[in-house]
């Protein structure tokens, strides 16, 4: 049995790698990058001495760069341990801060399980969840989407950004206006989408 790491070289020998959605090599200046701050950067960035204010500079350069990549305030952005973490978050913790609103969460039919366990979540603590179908080549219904997202008590409204099952790209910015237009708060789940897209994967409607 083989055990260990897996090397570039074993994904390039295989004909076409089609799962970069869920994780590629890095780019040899994001490994660089990775591997200094590893080096440097492995205090504990809470703390006052300078190994640690060294730590507490490359979080920070860190969180400025990628806040500044995705169009947002660096206060505004956190950084989880795993995808599910952050979907859970954004979609619990968006329902809670917009309680005054409403419990009606509306997401695709599509939402990466993550949200859909949410959603689940929130349906048990009593809140509605309600599932827009997509067509056959999973493209949000943006019809059903805007009607669901004007409809009365909408808190929150989760779209996949792309999905990497069939690599369907939804219209995000079409779907984060009619939640404008609605005035509900608008969560697309983006993992790896951004970074190849132009769009800004998220906002706040
Ligand atoms: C949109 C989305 N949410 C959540 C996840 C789950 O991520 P993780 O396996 O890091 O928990 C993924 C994984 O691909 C994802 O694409």
């Amino acid at each position: 049995m083989r055990t260990g790491t897996i090397a570039w070289a074993d994904v390039t020998a295989s004909p076409v790698y089609l799962d970069a959605a869920t994780a590629a090599p890095l780019h040899p200046v994001a490994r660089q990058a990775l591997l200094a701050a590893l080096d440097d950067g492995w205090a504990d960035p809470d703390r006052l001495y300078s190994p640690a204010r060294r730590a507490r500079q490359l979080l920070d350069a860190a969180r400025e760069a990628t806040a500044e990549t995705l169009g947002v305030r660096p206060d505004e952005l956190s950084f989880t341990a795993s995808g599910t973490t952050a979907a859970h978050a954004a979609v619990l913790g968006g329902l809670r801060g917009r309680r005054r609103a409403g419990r009606v969460l509306v997401h695709s039919a599509i939402e990466h399980s993550a949200v859909l366990y949410a959603a689940e979540q929130h349906v048990a603590d009593g809140g509605t969840a309600v599932e827009v179908p997509v067509d056959r080549l999973g493209r949000l219904d943006l019809d059903a989407w805007s009607t669901a997202v004007a409809g009365a008590h909408v808190a929150s409204a989760a779209l996949i950004a792309a999905s990497h099952e069939v690599g369907t790209v939804q219209p995000v910015e079409a779907a984060a206006a009619a939640c404008a237009r609605s005035a509900c708060r608008s969560t697309s789940t983006p993992r790896r989408w951004w970074a190849g897209c132009r769009c800004r994967p998220a906002g706040r409607c």
